[in-house]
């Protein structure tokens, strides 16, 4: 008779491997089931942490060609060693997989090697084997969307994956959109010396942030050399001997024209991956956009199946995986597991980072909130002078009549670090005054931070 469990999760990602440590640790005996080869999912193996890794060796590699002539360091013949960066970044992957390796075996979590699906509620098959258990979390994350026409074959025309993998730095690249991942894996490339050319549908890039701060990032991107092609669609890609090419029309119809590539990378954002679950069979309901349908506590329709993660509602983004993860765990061992929607942080590891939490001006706008802003550029900060990078701001957004914080957007250096103390702020239904109060050292970036809450005010010091 195969071993019985309290809790059954089924992904190992950031969402499954977080609530199985945690639910481990609250007294549950869990079994958390993976497929691939190594634990941590999309995330660890081919997401955040491998474009992280190449994000920082890009960026080291052009700070050493460009900007460290203005420190007065000169250094003559700058190579790139391509293999032993990708070298290095297999080696960050791995320190980091065999981390979540090691926090199961310390935490007593067991992994069922395999595919897993479910079968009735109770009850799990892995690899031909049968278990049993109490709950099953469903938190199998997602995959690239594919665009028809646009045939993937991750050599020449490539999701984040083969973009993580590529062998020599393409000539001319060409991404098609212009999301988190088209402008983190277009920024590496183009570190690294490919042209590189942004298509997007929409107007804009980054639908998801504030018009403004969109706006100004566009415009520092392009300052650096990475070229876009707003209100376009791809319709069609070739591949040939040399490169592909690509049929392009302006998004509301008229005349197409060609575009030639070295390699093109599919960036259009990620659907839920739930083949082979047995979700249809288990009866299952997903929601109208193809995720699976839970309540406001993660339970499906069913009863004892849960799901986290891409899976469900919400922002792709790991860290909304792992809460989820923590606050289910919490639910079944019968705690008040809880996630505030409203306080989760995003940020693009480009350079400049941008960093955003809570609303934005657009949002504050359609919902009729009366607001007053507060900006402070990066151009008066002491630091941000001091290390030569001085493109962006920050801008705060308050209730006008409660002086209650109700969003913040970073452009600028270390971005996605300072953003976490408006992220506490908001936490902690803070005012803008409350932030202008806190003492700041001197001199950091998170002054920055202090002057845009005066701002909000109407009176930044140092400006
Ligand atoms: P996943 O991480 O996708 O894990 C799901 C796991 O389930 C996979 O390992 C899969 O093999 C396994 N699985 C699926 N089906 C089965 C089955 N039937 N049986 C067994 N195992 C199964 N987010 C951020 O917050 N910050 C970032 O910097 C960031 N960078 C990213 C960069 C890239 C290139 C990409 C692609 C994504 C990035 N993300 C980032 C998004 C982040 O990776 C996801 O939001 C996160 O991984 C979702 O976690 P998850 O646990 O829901 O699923
Ligand atoms: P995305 O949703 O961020 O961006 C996709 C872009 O493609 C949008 O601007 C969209 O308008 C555009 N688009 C859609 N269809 C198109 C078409 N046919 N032609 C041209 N443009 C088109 O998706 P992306 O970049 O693929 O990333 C997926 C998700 O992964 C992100 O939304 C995020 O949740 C997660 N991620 C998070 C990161 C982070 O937190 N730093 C890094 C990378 C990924």
């Amino acid at each position: 008779m195969a071993d019985t469990f309290d809790l059954i999760v089924i992904g190992s990602g950031p969402g499954g491997y977080v609530c199985a440590i945690k639910a481990a640790q609250l007294g549950l005996k869990v079994a958390c089931v993976e497929k691939r080869e190594t634990l941590g999912g999309t995330c660890l193996n081919i997401g955040c942490i491998p474009s992280k890794a190449l994000l920082q060796s890009s960026e080291n590699f052009h700070d050493a060609a460009t900007s460290f002539a203005d420190h007065g360091v000169m250094i003559a013949g700058i190579t790139l060693d391509l293999a032993k960066m990708h070298a290095r970044k297999r080696d960050v992957v791995e320190a980091n997989t065999k981390g979540v390796e090691f926090l199961f075996r310390k935490n007593k979590v067991t992994w069922l090697k395999g595919e897993g699906r479910i079968l009735s509620t109770g009850r799990v098959s892995v690899a031909g084997t049968e278990y049993e258990t109490k709950s099953i979390v469903i938190a199998t994350g997602s995959e690239s969307t594919p665009l028809p026409g646009v045939p993937v074959d991750e050599t020449r025309i490539v999701t984040s994956t083969g973009a993580l993998e590529l062998s020599e730095v393409p000539k001319r690249l060409v991404v098609i959109g212009a999301g988190v991942i088209g402008l983190e894996l277009g920024s590496v490339w183009h570190r690294l010396g490919a042209e590189v050319t942004v298509i997007e549908y929409l107007p804009r890039i980054v639908p998801t942030l504030d018009a403004d701060v969109a706006k100004d990032f566009m415009r520092i991107l392009e300052k650096q050399g990475l070229k876009f092609r707003l209100g376009s669609k791809v319709t069609r890609a070739m591949t040939g001997e040399s490169g592909v090419t690509l049929m392009v029309e302006p998004a509301k119809g008229g005349e197409a024209e060609t575009i030639e590539a070295d390699v093109v990378l599919l960036a259009i954002g990620r659907r839920v991956f739930v083949d082979g679950l047995g979700l249809t069979e288990a009866g299952v309901q997903l929601d109208e956009r193809g995720r699976v349908w839970t309540d406001d506590h993660y339970a499906t329709n069913v009863p004892g199946i849960y799901a986290i993660g891409d899976v469900r509602i919400g922002p792709m983004l790991a860290h909304k995986a792992e809460d989820e993860g923590v606050a289910i765990a919490e639910i079944l061992a019968g705690q008040a597991g809880h996630v505030n929607y409203g306080a989760i942080p995003s940020v693009i590891y480009t350079w400049p980072e941008v960093a955003s939490v809570g609303k934005s001006e657009d949002e504050l706008k359609a919902e009729g909130v009366a607001y007053t802003s507060g900006k402070f550029p990066f151009t008066a900060n002491g630091r941000a002078r001091a290390m030569g990078n001085t493109d962006g701001y920050v801008k705060l957004l308050a209730d006008k009549t409660t002086d209650k914080l109700l969003g913040a957007h970073i452009i600028g250096p270390d971005a996605g670090t300072l953003i976490a103390e408006l992220v506490t702020a908001i936490e902690f239904g803070a005012s803008a005054e409350d932030v202008s109060r806190i003492c700041h050292a001197h001199p950091t970036l998170s002054e920055a931070v202090k002057e845009a809450a005066f701002a909000v005010e109407g009176h930044a010091i140092h400006m």
